[in-house]
């Protein structure tokens, strides 16, 4: 195989972000995309991409048989039901975070994909950023000694809609996975404990709907290490997106990514632009970066970068987060039992 087929099933701002990616790909072909609702608009913007169907039932990409690979882009609750489809029709798999709001039903679906024998990567994008990436490897090489702090700031411009937050999963497991499965990435480690506080200080609304909007986890390692993720809706400047790793030998640490670098200097003070507003702006190139890799597993049989169990591992730690918000307790994952079979 020298060129790969996909379809593609969820056209939002995830599912288009990856269609615009792939056509730029020579690797690829988009054969067909899914969404319940089917627009003109949507149309339109399919065909200027050059992808030949539209469909509104995502079972015309699993009855394909030309189709190699799934994109599954649509709503969390849909992912388990998808994933367990396209392994039994023997696609390869890019699911996006989180692949279900239940770390036993993931566990299913991944034992799906191991009995089909077909590749699956999740949608961890940020372990593609330039930056993170470039952490990683300093930890890895040992530069900072042994890693005794992880810390991770992540917090958005502006809420999401009272819609989304309804089926998001709520905090842990729509928006601070990303940050569970960072901590996972930058220490190289197991978490083995959560601790989280939470407080709805941003918007009442998100309290009514049974969410937090910002949060405190603390979290200890396998490896030893502590680790602390802080949260916010609503951080009015921009997106925030900061980790440091502290060792015995040392510290690595990035800051923000900012449009550009200029700054001007008045007897006012020093001002600079905003950090880059949103994750589309922010983590552009590691998008890019994750479909590439993926595409090289299957073409050129690679290792699989960010796979099921790294999907699983931050649902439990999500899960136990929210465990520990309920009961007011530091929570052991250990509590929590089911393995990936
Ligand atoms: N990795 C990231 O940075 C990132 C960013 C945003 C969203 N996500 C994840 O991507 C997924 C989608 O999020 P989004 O922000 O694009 O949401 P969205 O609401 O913009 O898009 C989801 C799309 O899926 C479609 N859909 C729902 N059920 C479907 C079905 N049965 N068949 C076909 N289409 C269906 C909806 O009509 C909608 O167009 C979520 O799981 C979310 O957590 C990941």
């Amino acid at each position: 195989m020298d060129k790969l087929n996909i379809g593609i099933i969820g056209a939002g701002r995830i599912g288009r972000l990856h269609a615009e990616h792939l056509t730029r790909n020579g690797r690829v072909a988009i054969r067909q995309i899914s969404d319940v609702y089917v627009t003109d608009e949507l149309k339109d913007w399919a065909a200027g991409l050059g992808v030949p169907t539209v469909t509104d039932n995502y079972k015309d990409i699993m009855e394909d048989p030309d189709i190699d690979a799934v994109f599954i882009c649509s709503s969390t609750n849909t992912h388990v039901p998808f994933i367990t489809e396209a392994a039994r029709a023997g696609k390869h798999i890019f699911c996006e975070k989180p692949i279900s709001l239940d770390y036993r039903q993931t566990a299913a679906a991944l034992e799906e994909v191991r009995a089909a024998g077909v590749i699956l990567q999740t949608g961890f994008n940020r372990r593609f950023d330039h930056n993170f990436k470039r952490v990683r490897e300093l930890v890895k090489a040992g530069r900072v000694g042994e890693p005794h702090l992880i810390k991770i700031t992540s917090r958005d411009p502006a809420p999401p809609s009272n819609d989304y937050i309804k089926v998001s999963g709520g905090l842990f497991m729509d928006m601070a996975i990303h940050d569970f499965d960072m901590a996972r990435y930058l220490s190289g480690s197991e978490v083995t404990e959560v601790y989280a506080l939470g407080a709805v200080l941003v918007d009442p609304v998100i309290g009514e709907l049974d969410d937090i909007d910002t949060a405190i986890i603390s979290l200890r390692f396998a490896n030893g290490a502590l680790g602390v993720i802080d949260n916010s809706r609503k951080a009015v400047y921009g997106y925030d997106q900061r980790v440091e790793v502290f060792g015995s030998e040392g510290s690595v640490g990035v800051q923000n990514d900012h449009p550009n670098t200029a700054e001007i200097s008045t007897a006012n003070g020093v001002i600079r632009d905003n950090p880059k507003y949103f994750f589309l702006e922010r983590y552009h190139d590691s998008y890019i970066d994750e479909t590439r890799q993926f595409i090289d597993c299957i073409l050129n049989g690679n290792q699989v970068p960010v796979d099921g169990n790294d999907a699983f591992q931050a649902e439990k730690i999500a899960y136990a987060a929210k465990v520990s918000l309920l009961e007011g307790r530091p929570v052991k994952l250990s509590e929590i039992e089911v393995g990936i079979g």
